[in-house]
């Protein structure tokens, strides 16, 4: 079994999607423009705003909920190999998940990278910069300009993490997508790539997605009850 999960499996602890009613551009349409790659090197204004909203991103604070963990449990009882994720949050490895199995599509907002030399930072370490008044910090090796170590609008995802993720979806028997809109791709795709190499589709979601038709079971329900749920049938099943 591979799972995929999305924004919306960590509403619950606190963090906003984007998509959903309460989403951050569902609110703020704009956001969306500036989250774009050309947009953040061109403007020092977008990185200012960036770095201030990074300063207080709820992902800092957030502690992974229930969902997370039973998807730990599904991982201790052998019925889950890789566990794909489009969050940035690293709440899934913060609930227990072995790191090594989880395949962080668009990368972690826990740490920083230079856009020039590619040095990676301990995010707090730039965020203290920041507090301390370097509104857009550059990189301390090469003075390159440096964002979060995630993809932003504009870039490509990293082709051996997009390769394991393809792997992961074309090799499993059930292909499970958890709190996502399905709607970005190439992580929606996946889904089309689990059920061309024969799985079956299990999809959690409030909202409907473009997948819904194709697959072998949809669950319309919160993901807090409804994911712990579900693997508690899955594991049942497997005894
Ligand atoms: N936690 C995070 O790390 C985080 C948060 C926001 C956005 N993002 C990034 O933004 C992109 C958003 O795409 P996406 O498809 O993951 O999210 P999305 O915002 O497009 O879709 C989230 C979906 O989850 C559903 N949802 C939200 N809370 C739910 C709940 N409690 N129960 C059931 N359904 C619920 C919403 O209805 C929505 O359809 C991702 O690529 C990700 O990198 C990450
Ligand atoms: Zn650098």
């Amino acid at each position: 079994m591979s799972v995929l999960t999305g924004a919306g499996i960590s509403t619950d602890s606190g963090i906003p999607d984007y998509r959903g009613p309460q989403g951050v551009w569902t609110k703020n349409p704009q956001a969306a423009v500036n989250a774009t790659i050309d947009r953040y090197l061109a403007d020092p204004d977008v990185r200012r705003a960036s770095w201030q909203a990074r300063l207080t991103h709820p992902a800092f604070g957030a502690e992974p909920n229930g969902a997370h963990r039973s998807l730990v449990d599904l991982e201790h009882a052998g019925l889950r190999r890789a566990l794909i994720t489009q969050n940035i949050d690293e709440l899934h490895q913060l609930a227990g998940s072995a790191p090594e199995k989880v395949i962080e599509l668009h990368g972690t907002i826990r740490r920083a990278e230079c856009v020039s030399c590619d040095l990676i930072t301990p995010m707090p370490e730039v965020l203290a910069r920041v507090s301390a008044g370097e509104d857009d910090p550059p990189c301390p090796r090469c003075g390159g300009i440096q964002k979060s170590n995630t993809i932003s609008f504009g870039q490509a995802l990293k082709s051996e993490v997009l390769g394991a993720a393809l792997d992961a979806a074309r090799s499993c028997d059930v292909f499970v997508a958890v709190g996502s809109s399905l709607t970005v791709h190439p992580a929606a795709g996946l889904c089309g790539e689990a059920l061309d190499a024969g799985a079956q589709l299990v999809i959690v979601n409030a909202e409907p997605t473009p997948y819904d038709s194709f697959a072998d079971r949809v669950i319309n329900e919160p993901i807090g009850q409804a994911l712990p749920a579900l693997v508690k049938e899955l594991i049942d099943a497997a005894r």
